[in-house]
């Protein structure tokens, strides 16, 4: 039996019982496999925090890439003549776009919804558009306007460059194969406000 004695440096504990003449040593564990032992929970909870909590340490590649965006979203800024290609470009760069929805999340929302559902304004998620299926285009609708309609121009308001970054957000999510003209009448928000006043049977 483990007795209440001081246990002599090496000497050899053993457990009371003993199965098929089998006996089981009762030794304090190894300082270095406690350690060991200790050492994985600070590094797991320590992994834990850098991995899922903060998504991961930032490596090189991704701070370049950050800065290049910055770098690019720069250069898009001082560009004087718009063409598709340059807004297509310009879709794709991460800051710019971010520019760009938070303008739109400031003002166009209220009209085309917060996840440009449509609303009172056509709806800008889908693939349909009504007046341009080209980003150019669609500048062309921001700047001037649909006079007539509830769709006013936003050339003072908010100047070209502004202007290019909402459409740069707007075409984020667009495929640049695959923006469809439709005819007024079928534009979503027109065929609800239809559905909603067609007389009943
Ligand atoms: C006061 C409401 C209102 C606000 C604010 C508004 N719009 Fe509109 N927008 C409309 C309406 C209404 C139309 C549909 C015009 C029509 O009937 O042809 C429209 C149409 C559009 C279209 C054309 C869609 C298509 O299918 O061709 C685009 C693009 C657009 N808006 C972008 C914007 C952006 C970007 C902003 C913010 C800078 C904005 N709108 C702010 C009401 C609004």
């Amino acid at each position: 039996m483990k007795s209440l004695r001081k246990l002599a440096k090496n000497e050899i504990v053993l457990r009371e019982h003993s199965f098929d003449g089998i006996q089981e040593f009762d030794q304090r564990l190894p300082n270095w496999w406690l350690y060991t032992l200790y050492g994985a929970i600070v590094f797991a909870l320590f992994y834990w925090f850098l991995f899922l909590v903060d998504n991961g340490p930032k490596t090189d590649a991704h701070r370049l890439a950050g800065q290049l965006d910055v770098l690019d979203a720069k250069k898009f800024a001082a560009i004087s003549s718009l063409d598709d290609k340059t807004l297509w470009a310009m879709s794709r760069n991460h800051s710019f776009v971010e520019q760009g929805e938070k303008t739109y999340q400031s003002i166009c929302y209220t009209c085309h919804g917060v996840s440009l559902q449509g609303g009172i304004g056509f709806r800008l998620a889908d693939n349909l558009w009504v007046h341009a299926n080209t980003p150019l285009g669609i500048f062309g609708v921001i700047n001037q306007g649909v006079p007539g309609t509830g769709m006013q121009s936003w050339a003072n308001q908010l100047g070209p460059q502004k202007i290019s970054q909402v459409v740069a957000f707007l075409m984020s999510k667009q495929d640049p194969n695959d923006m469809k003209l439709i005819p007024r009448e079928q534009e979503p928000t027109i065929l609800a406000k239809n559905a909603a006043t067609a007389p009943q049977p």
